[in-house]
């Protein structure tokens, strides 16, 4: 997979392009990241990028020419997906990563202070994304963010092949609650069930504890799955230990 990145401040990525499953994932091959600065492709020889806007009013806003010639550059005879980071956009989700994953070819292009003159949108980008509703300083960070998620999906990128499988979101649940060494800490005791070695059952508190996590924080993820008759039991067992006061805890 490639990935460019069309941004004025490139300086921003090699840290986070460079480091842990991203910069492994750089090194062995699997994903290979472009960082440009658009400004390269101004037309002018101040290099200048954004203009003010036609009607007046505060603010400036991207010029078309630097991008489109940055994109058309980079894209050649090819059809990547154009993807906007902005706050307009369609609200990210890990389905949305799971379908860009399969892509061969992303330019992720990052608006900064300004905003982008309107047939950017319209002739340039294919896909406009927001990272959640609130306002950065620029689309740098929600690239990242995008691009992290993406990435870590992507065949050997992760070093357990299977823990992308059990991730929050993938399997439309919260994930349940982990514990590790020592079995108590401070009086907290690690459930009983965890150091039983009894593998069914570990499994069925852990789809148990995923679903009460549900319930209680995003009951909403719940309306969106396919209840399995199991899952329906322990959910019946959630609201009885709810109504009688009982946590297995
Ligand atoms: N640029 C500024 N804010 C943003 C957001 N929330 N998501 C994506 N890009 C942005």
């Amino acid at each position: 997979m490639r990935i460019d990145i069309l941004t004025l401040f490139p300086e921003m990525f090699p840290g986070v392009l460079g480091s842990s499953i991203l910069g492994k994932a750089a090194e062995k091959g699997i994903v290979e990241f472009h960082v440009t600065n658009f400004r390269e492709y101004s037309e002018s020889k101040h290099g200048t990028v954004d203009d003010t806007p036609y009607g007046g009013g505060g603010g400036m806003v991207l010029k078309p020419e630097p991008l489109f010639r940055a994109v058309e550059a980079i894209a050649g005879d090819t059809r990547p997906r154009v993807i906007l980071m902005c706050p307009q956009g369609r609200p990210y989700t890990q389905k949305i990563a799971e379908e860009l994953a399969k892509e061969e070819h992303l330019v992720l292009i990052c608006g900064h202070y300004e905003g982008y003159d309107e047939r950017i949108r319209q002739h340039l980008a294919t896909d406009e994304i927001s990272i959640g509703d609130y306002v950065l300083t620029g689309g740098e960070l929600a690239a990242m963010v995008v691009i992290d998620s993406i990435v870590r999906l992507q065949p050997g990128a992760l070093g357990n092949e299977t823990s992308a499988v059990t991730d929050s979101y993938t399997t439309g649940l919260l994930e349940h609650p982990h514990y590790t060494r020592p079995a108590e800490f401070r009086g907290w005791k690690v459930p009983d069930v965890l150091l039983s070695g009894h593998h069914a059952n570990i499994e069925r508190w852990r789809l148990k504890e995923s679903l009460r996590r549900t319930l209680e924080r995003r009951p909403e993820l719940l309306a969106r799955i396919e209840l399995t008759e199991e899952m329906r039991r322990l959910l019946q067992e959630i609201e009885q230990e709810k109504n009688t006061g009982g946590h297995p805890d």
